[in-house]
């Protein structure tokens, strides 16, 4: 039995599912039951049947997962799989703001401790970020931890007055602008495709920033054959094989993860089979973290309607 039939035969012993984001590997993704963005992925986390979910990304989703879900088991195959991002924040400087500022929102993106959570009004991802900021009735946004993401979001919401942070992503943050101008000089017909979390050198010559999922959306209807792709290179493995003869190009230095790529299939399957790596998370930081995310579920749905 090979390690994938392996760990389909626990899934079925243990009634766990597994959810994986698009920037671990590509063996990692074909064994997922679901796959997707932050967004989807903190969606479909609610409302599963199964008792136990394995998380295959990065530590503030699986924490994320046992917020929205405290009486199931989450396993995280690796729980050194972190984003940096998620701890460029102070709950010391959330109070300044708080204090400063009358009528202000603290918006957190969803890569976040749940302890930053606890102290913010509203969740979002890069998939909802702008609808979310622009359906809020107060006039002064604190946003964390993510300073691209927050430019990106104030830039579509003049209305609004942003107090920044000064939190990245080092994967997005660097990469390198002359890169992404050597690939479209030597392919220029390609489109740039880029996630918010770049900076704003990167976003100025992009045709489409948006989410992962966005992304990925955005190729598939795209007439064009050529895109510069402008994020993590897990993403390449589902646009290839959800486009066919269409051609991606990332940059020479290939932007990576980390965190991301320490989840394997041998880790997986061992947490599946001994239970070990579970999250946990205090009843306390539950009670408190789950209302900026509920709010953002909600706040998205009303949205859809
Ligand atoms: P998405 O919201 O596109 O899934 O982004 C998550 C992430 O970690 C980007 O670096
Ligand atoms: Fe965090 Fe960046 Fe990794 Fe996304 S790519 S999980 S923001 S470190």
């Amino acid at each position: 039995m090979n390690m994938t039939e392996k760990i389909q035969r626990l899934k079925k012993e243990k009634d766990a599912v597994i959810l994986a984001h698009y920037y671990v590997r590509p063996e990692i993704q074909d064994i997922a039951d679901y796959i997707g963005d932050s967004f989807y992925l903190s969606r479909i986390a609610v409302g599963l049947k199964e008792k136990t979910i394995v998380f295959c990304g990065v530590s503030f989703m699986g924490e994320s997962a046992k917020i929205l879900n405290p009486d199931k088991t989450v396993l995280m195959p690796d729980m050194e799989a972190d984003c940096e991002m998620a701890h460029m924040a102070t709950v010391e400087e959330i109070q300044r703001i708080k204090d400063t500022y009358e009528d202000v929102a603290v918006v957190c993106y969803i890569n976040s401790t749940a302890e930053l959570k606890c102290h913010s009004d509203v969740c979002v991802t890069s998939a909802n970020a702008v609808k979310i900021v622009k359906a809020l009735p107060n006039k002064n946004i604190y946003f964390i931890p993510d300073r691209n993401l927050a430019h990106f979001v104030a830039e579509q919401v003049p209305e609004k007055n942003f107090i920044f942070n000064e939190g990245f992503c080092p994967v997005h943050e660097r990469m390198k602008l002359l890169e992404i101008k050597q690939a479209k000089e030597a392919h220029p017909d390609a489109e740039i495709l880029t996630h918010p979390e770049c900076p704003e050198g990167i976003r100025n010559i992009s045709d489409y920033i948006g989410s992962t999922s966005g992304i990925l959306n955005y190729a598939a209807k795209s007439e064009r054959k050529e895109f510069i792709i402008c994020t993590e290179n897990g993403v390449r493995y589902e646009l290839e094989k959800k486009n066919p003869g269409k051609i991606f190009y990332f940059t020479e230095t290939e932007p990576v993860c980390k965190g991301m790529k320490l989840i394997t299939l041998d880790k997986a399957a061992h947490v599946l089979e001994t239970g070990e790596n579970e999250v946990q998370v205090s009843e306390e930081l539950i009670r408190e973290s789950v209302k900026p995310l509920q709010n953002m579920l909600d706040m998205a749905k009303q949205r859809e309607q």
